[in-house]
């Protein structure tokens, strides 16, 4: 059974339906990647996955269970993580205190276990532990942000446009990163923009055009097919 299952899901802002009844499914050992053009909904159906946006229709499991109505606090506990496309850490805390707030619903022996595995995983965020969120460069800021989602050990994780502004060294840094927390047998759903380097490293593809699932498959079908290619993947 998927660990995640978003069926038919019709959800906006408002009166205003963005998503006209979306399908997806991220297995429990997948990386999944959705691509699609600017304004397709993509970051919608993140904030709808995750209960900032309450469907008007469909459902959403996770683990087989019906979490449609779910909270975002709830849905955390349930074990979904999201690292937002903007404003994803705080700028005025340091690193330690936006860990701290990754956290907010762990005890104290998880919450230091938290820690050290971030500063395990980036050690730049152990050099720089009290120094301010805003004085960190894109990519740290990213690993922080991918760090403050892992605190509340999520058995899938939401990462929107995670290379976004990176440089393509940083970018590969955190890509490598996806790779080993997959390997840890974290699900993940991609959204990205750099859809070639997001699709070789995952399972399967979503193609999302206007609000509603376009296409689907391996990510090497994707990657190979020639109208997607031109069509979404620049050429
Ligand atoms: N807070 C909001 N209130 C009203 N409409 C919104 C809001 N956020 C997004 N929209 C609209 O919803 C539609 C889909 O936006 P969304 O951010 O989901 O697209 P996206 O696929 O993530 O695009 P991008 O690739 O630019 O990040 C757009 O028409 C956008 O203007
Ligand atoms: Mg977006």
């Amino acid at each position: 059974m998927p660990l995640l299952e978003v069926e038919n899901v019709v959800s906006g802002y408002g009166r205003t339906d963005v998503l006209h009844g979306v399908s997806i499914s991220v297995e429990r050992d997948e990386i999944v990647t959705i691509i699609g053009p600017n304004g397709a909904g993509k970051s919608t159906l993140f904030k709808t996955i995750m209960g900032y946006l309450i469907p008007s229709s469909g459902k959403i499991l996770f683990s087989e269970e019906d979490v449609t109505q779910l909270k975002p606090n709830q849905k955390v506990e349930k074990g979904i993580a999201y690292v937002p496309q903007l404003d994803n850490t705080f700028p005025s805390l340091t690193i330690l205190e936006n860990l701290e707030m990754g956290a907010f619903s762990k005890d104290k022996e998880a919450l230091q276990n938290g820690i050290k595995t971030a500063y395990d995983t980036f050690p730049i965020l152990s050099e720089r532990k009290n120094q301010r969120a805003r004085t960190l460069s894109g990519g740290q800021r990213q690993m922080l942000a991918m760090s403050m989602a892992l605190m509340t050990e999520p058995a899938l994780l939401l990462l929107d446009e995670p290379s976004a502004g990176l440089s393509p060294k940083v970018a590969e840094e955190v890509f490598n990163q996806i790779q080993s927390l997959h390997q840890k047998g974290i699900g993940i759903l991609i959204i990205e923009q750099d859809a070639h380097r997001s699709l070789s490293i995952s399972d399967r593809g979503y193609v999302l055009a206007l609000g509603q699932n376009h296409f689907d498959g391996s990510a090497d079908k994707i990657l190979s097919d020639d109208q997607i290619r031109e069509a979404f993947l620049g050429g």
